[in-house]
């Protein structure tokens, strides 16, 4: 694979062809910021939190450090006046949705944002989607999926299919950024199936 040489935060950065930013700035020890990224995932796109600048044909432009892919001469800044705002404006968002979720909470102090400058939704999930994405990618279960679209999106546990595969598993739960995803599976499980705890004591 071809060998490709960029500049990261004024470092020469060596990487391979067909890697993205954020995987060249990992290799190197530099830190950005992901919300909705795991190695073991396709790359999504969907929190945007891994933004950096990049100089490229007389340009500055912000892309998401996960999805863009390295190229030869390539500077990046992943940290500047715009990209600090950009972070501060998305945590914000997110911040409306899960005001005390402790991933947020270390970027928000680092970014300056302010939990309360939008409306509260009450919805505690930021759509990462990590959840769903290591399901149907890593268990191919799909025991969890999206619903619905644009500002009524939400996830939901397919009961079905959870009430079989998700007591052994919950291997999403630790992925998620914020409380909502043990919420949700807590109320699907009250709601369409049985804990064992509730489950009554066979008859003797
Ligand atoms: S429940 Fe958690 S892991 Fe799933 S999409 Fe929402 S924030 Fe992401
Ligand atoms: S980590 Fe890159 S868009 Fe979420």
């Amino acid at each position: 694979m071809r060998k490709i040489l960029l500049q990261i935060d004024g470092r020469e950065v060596e990487a391979k062809e067909g890697m993205t930013i954020l995987e060249a700035a990992r290799g190197a020890g530099i830190f950005i910021p992901t919300l909705c990224h795991h190695e073991k995932l396709e790359p999504y796109g969907a929190c945007r939190i891994c933004v950096v600048e990049v100089d490229a044909q007389r340009r500055t432009n912000l892309v998401a450090a996960c999805l863009h892919p390295v190229e030869q001469d390539l500077v990046v800044r992943t940290r500047s006046e715009k990209v600090d705002k950009t972070r501060k404006i998305l945590l914000e968002q997110f911040l409306a949705h899960a005001p005390d979720a402790e991933a947020l909470q270390d970027l928000a102090q680092e970014y300056g944002a302010d939990k309360n400058r939008f409306e509260k939704e009450s919805s505690f999930c930021i759509l990462c989607g990590l959840c769903v994405r290591y399901c149907a990618e890593v268990k191919k279960k799909n025991a969890v999926g999206f619903v619905d679209r644009g500002a009524r999106r939400e996830i939901n546990f397919i009961p079905e299919i959870a009430s079989k595969e998700c007591w052994s598993c919950k291997e999403c739960f630790p992925l998620c950024p914020t409380e909502a995803l043990q919420a949700i599976y807590l109320l699907t499980e009250a709601l369409a199936f049985p804990s064992p705890s509730s489950k009554p004591e066979p008859e003797e």
